[in-house]
């Protein structure tokens, strides 16, 4: 039994404040005491409260600094990190041009490791601990990336990528190989550690009827492995899909008919879905992955937040950075694209509702809220300490490092969100253990 203790202004949801008030949703410690045995969360408290309970419990102490859960992205692509910011194309242009050519530099397992280990500590150096993650159609690029985040004790989602059409020869399999491949990585990764598998087909483009059926069968063998893709982002797209699939009622309903629709099941964007694909996925409890740095990139659209966050047909929403579509591994940046993705939109996003995205809210996306996105009791120390004063300009922002009422640290909260990015993240913990500290 091993305990240490964290003392700090603590920041955490307890419930989703698109339906809850702050009051009911936002847990807030200005002076808090964060217990944790053998990385998992012991007790959470004032530190005054609990200061006698754990007298002799060692104390790392984080004045003026804001302590968070580690932040979830619930859609990336790690084979895209050098790839990021690719000029001038929107998304079927862009996948050709400059996607599927870097990709194909995954066949080599070497190359994929240097790749996956860059990328997974530039997720830390983000605050990111979780991430669900596009791979390639390479089954050693999966196992490159697995070894790499078991390597740091990561809870990582990721897959192979499934594309038996429409993407250079070198970057496709057919049906059968794509069933077989993916079941040898579920067997072999699924529950490994803390990894948890995800078949990945592409996008409806690059999936043939066939190719679908089979990735259907597998999850319905594995029901517990999750299903990734790509959903109705852009407006070429929807429309190549409806030539492809001139038997389907709609982008969604491809997928559906496949046996991928389903409470594990998290598709990317979202942009141009109809109000009967937005309820589908209400009841099948799916999830949207909101992509907004790559949706404004890509010329995408403006994502229906609200549409998503309704009171009647409610999704399940996590934020997504969708690097390299998406323009930087900042969760925080996302957030503050997001924020503005909603003004365009002439709505908008409290800073709380977007902090309970970048936490709570991807938990609940990947179904993992019983293990991350807060500090309940059980759940995994993955944590990050934030600096809401990191740079000059954001400590004029913040004059007060401790904000004291809830109006106060929203207010902070707004700024760093608005002007924070990795300056902004001190240090970040997995399991309890220092993963992550700025030089
Ligand atoms: N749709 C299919 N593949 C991709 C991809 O790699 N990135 C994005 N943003 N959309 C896609
Ligand atoms: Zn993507």
């Amino acid at each position: 039994m091993s305990l240490k203790a964290f003392r700090g202004a603590l920041l955490d949801f307890v419930d989703d404040p698109f339906y809850a008030s702050e009051a009911d949703s936002v847990r807030y410690l200005p002076d808090g005491l964060l217990v944790l045995e053998d990385g998992k969360v012991k007790a959470l408290g004032t530190y005054e409260s609990l200061q006698a309970s754990y007298a002799n419990v060692p104390v790392t102490v984080y004045p003026d600094r804001l302590i968070m859960p580690g932040f979830i992205d619930t859609h990336v692509h790690f084979p895209q990190t050098e790839m990021i910011a690719a000029y001038g194309e929107q998304l079927l242009e862009w996948l050709s041009k400059y996607t599927f050519p870097t990709e194909g530099k995954f066949k080599d397992k070497a190359y994929a490791q240097e790749i996956a280990s860059f990328f997974l500590d530039e997720l830390l150096k983000h605050g990111t601990t979780t991430a669900l993650v596009f791979t390639t159609v390479y089954p050693q690029s999966v196992d490159a990336f697995f070894e790499e985040a078991n390597r740091r004790h990561l809870r990582m989602i990721a897959g192979k990528v499934l594309m038996d059409r429409r993407a250079p020869d070198f970057l496709t399999d057919t049906p059968e190989t794509a069933y077989a491949e993916s079941k040898q990585l579920i067997e072999k990764w699924h529950g490994h550690d803390r990894l948890l598998y995800a078949i990945t087909p592409r996008f409806a483009v690059t999936s043939s009827d066939e190719q679908l059926r089979l990735a259907g069968k597998l999850l319905a063998e594995f029901p517990d492995v999750y299903m990734h893709t790509h959903l109705s982002e852009n407006v070429n797209e929807v429309r190549l899909v409806a030539e492809l699939f001139p038997d389907s009622d709609g982008y969604l309903d491809v997928y559906d008919r496949a046996g991928l629709v389903g409470s594990k099941s998290v598709f990317a964007h979202g942009v141009q879905l109809t109000d009967a694909e937005f309820q589908r996925l209400s009841i099948a409890r799916s999830a949207i992955a909101f992509c907004p740095t790559s949706n404004l990139f890509l010329g995408s659209g403006l994502f229906n937040l609200k549409r998503a966050k309704s009171v009647d047909a409610p999704v399940k929403v996590g934020l997504g950075t969708d690097v390299g579509g998406g323009t930087s591994l900042s969760m925080l940046k996302t957030t503050s694209e997001a924020y503005k993705v909603t003004q365009l939109r002439g709505e908008t996003l409290s800073p709380f509702q977007a902090l309970f995205l970048a936490t709570l809210g991807g938990a609940r996306a990947l179904s993992l809220e019983d293990r991350l996105g807060n500090f309940e009791p059980e759940k995994e120390a993955d944590f990050i300490v934030l600096n809401p004063r990191a740079t000059p300009l954001m400590a004029r922002r913040n004059p007060t490092a401790i904000a004291t009422s809830l109006p106060e640290l929203a207010d902070q909260a707004f700024a760093t969100m608005i002007l924070g990015d990795d300056r902004a993240i001190h240090a970040t913990y997995v399991m309890g253990e220092l993963a992550y500290e700025q030089g």
